[in-house]
C-alpha cells in the first residue's frame, strides 16, 4: 500500500504546506478486451496499486505538478496551458485539468503532488489512476464542491476518458476511468458500456488475483490500440451497409458476420469475430462467477486469450509464454493477457493456498523459457478513488 504519509511528507517538502489527499487505483480487467469502445461489455477490478493526489491551493495563478514517480515539477500559468500533448507524463493532469475548465469548473493555482505504485506501460492502468486521481484533487479544492459532490463517479470517469481522448490523443474506451472511480473492494464489475449500468460480482475469498509482467513495454498513444480501434469501426461500417441499424459492433451478432464477413478484408473481419465473441464471453463470465462457477470462468478466460492472440492480433510470444505456463498449473482456475495488449500484464486467478508456490514456479518458467525476470504483483480487488 501506498503511504499517504510520505506522500503528504513529499508534499510538504516540495510546497511547505499540508494536503488534502485523495487515491485512485488502477485496473486489472479479468475479461473483455477492446471491447467497451464498440459500447460492449467488460469485467476488471479496481487493484491495490494506486495513485495519490496530494493537493493546496496557491495564491497566485500558476500550478505546480511534482511527480515522485519521475522526480521532475513542472509549473505552469493557467493562462498559459499547453493546447497539446507534449508526450510527457504532465499531458495526463493537464489534459484532466483542462476538461474540467471546460466542464464549467473554476480552477485557480495549485500545487500537486503526485505519487503511484502501478507499474507504468503494463496494462493497469496507470495512466487513468492519474487521472482520476488528479480529477478527485482538483475537486477537492473547488468552492463549487463545499455544496457537495458537484459529479457523480461515471461523470468523473467520462471527463477523465474525454482528457485522454481529446488531449492525449489515445483513443480508449470508459473502462479503465470507470473502475478506478467505481471499483468496489473484494469485487469485480460488469460494466455495459452502452448505458454504464453495472453490476458487481464478488471474487471468491479463496481465489488470489496473481498479476504477473512480462516486462514488454506497450504504449498506446498513437500506437497500434488507435489502429485497432480504426480496423473495428471499419468493419462495423460494412455490417451497417446491410443493418443500418447497428451502431457499434456491440449491436452485430456472429451470424451477421458469417453472412457479411466475406465483404471485409481478411484481418478486419478478424478482428472484429473477436469483439463479438468477447462480448458475449464478458456476459457468461459474470454469470459463471456469480454463480461460483470457476471452470466455466477459466474456459472462458482461455477463449478469450485465444481470441486476443489468434483474431484480434494483440498479443506477444512472451504473454503466450506466460499464459501457457500458467494454463499447466492444476490451482490455476484460469489465465489470459489483460489490458490494451502487445505486452504488459497476464491476470491468473489462483486457489489463494498454492498462490505463493504458483508465483515462483511461473516467475522460474518464464525466466527459463525467454531469458526475462518477470515480475509478480498479489492483489486484492480495491474501493475506486475516494478522499483519505
Ligand atoms: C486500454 C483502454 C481501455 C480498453 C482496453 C482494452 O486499457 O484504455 O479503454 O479499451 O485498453 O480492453
Amino acid at each position: 500500500m501506498l503511504g499517504v504519509n510520505a506522500t503528504k511528507d513529499i508534499h510538504a517538502r516540495h510546497f511547505q504546506a499540508d494536503p488534502q489527499v485523495f487515491i485512485a487505483p488502477g485496473r486489472v480487467n479479468l475479461i473483455g478486451e477492446h471491447t467497451d469502445y464498440s459500447e460492449g461489455f467488460v469485467m476488471p477490478a479496481a487493484i491495490d496499486f494506486a495513485t495519490l493526489a496530494a493537493i493546496t491551493p496557491r495564491d497566485d495563478n500558476q500550478i505546480a505538478i511534482y511527480s515522485e514517480n519521475f522526480a521532475e515539477k513542472i509549473t505552469f500559468d493557467l493562462d498559459f496551458l499547453p493546447h497539446h500533448p507534449r508526450h510527457h507524463w504532465s499531458d495526463y493532469p493537464v489534459g484532466v485539468l483542462t476538461v474540467l475548465r471546460e466542464a464549467g469548473i473554476r480552477v485557480t493555482g495549485f500545487n500537486l503532488t503526485l505519487n503511484g505504485d502501478v507499474p507504468l506501460g503494463s496494462g493497469l492502468s496507470s495512466s487513468a489512476s492519474v487521472e482520476v486521481a488528479t480529477a478527485l484533487a482538483i475537486l477537492g479544492l473547488s468552492p463549487e464542491e463545499e455544496t457537495g459532490p458537484q459529479f457523480t463517479g461515471p461523470e468523473i470517469a467520462r471527463i477523465c476518458q474525454r482528457a485522454e481522448n481529446h488531449f492525449v490523443g489515445t483513443q480508449s474506451g470508459i473502462m479503465d476511468q470507470f473502475i478506478s472511480c467505481c471499483g468496489a473492494a473484494g469485487h469485480a464489475l460488469l460494466l455495459d458500456c452502452r448505458d454504464l449500468s453495472y453490476k458487481l460480482a464478488p471474487i471468491p475469498g479463496e481465489l488470489s488475483i496473481v498479476i504477473c509482467n512480462s516486462m514488454i513495454k506497450h504504449s498506446h498513444a498513437g500506437g497500434e490500440y488507435n489502429t485497432r480501434r480504426a480496423e473495428i469501426e471499419a468493419g462495423r461500417e460494412i455490417i451497417r451497409m446491410h443493418r443500418p441499424d447497428v451502431r457499434f459492433l456491440r449491436d452485430v451478432t456472429v451470424n451477421d458476420l458469417d453472412r457479411w464477413g466475406n465483404e471485409m478484408l481478411p484481418e478486419i473481419l478478424k478482428r472484429c469475430r473477436h469483439v463479438v465473441t468477447e462480448n458475449d464471453r464478458t456476459v457468461a463470465a459474470a454469470a459463471a462467477l456469480e454463480n461460483h462457477d470457476l471452470k466455466s470462468l477459466g474456459c472462458l478466460m482461455a477463449e478469450s486469450h485465444a481470441s486476443y492472440r489468434d483474431d484480434f492480433e494483440a498479443s506477444c510470444r512472451e504473454a503466450d509464454i506466460l499464459v501457457d505456463l500458467a494454463s499447466r498449473e492444476p490451482a490455476c482456475i484460469g489465465a489470459r493477457l489483460t489490458g490494451g495488449g502487445f505486452g504488459g500484464c497476464t491476470v491468473n486467478l489462483v486457489e489463494s493456498a498454492d498462490a505463493p508456490g504458483f508465483s515462483d514456479r511461473l516467475l522460474e518458467n518464464y525466466r527459463a523459457a525467454t531469458g526475462i525476470s518477470a515480475e509478480i504483483y498479489l492483489c486484492h480487488a480495491a474501493a475506486g478513488a475516494h478522499r483519505i
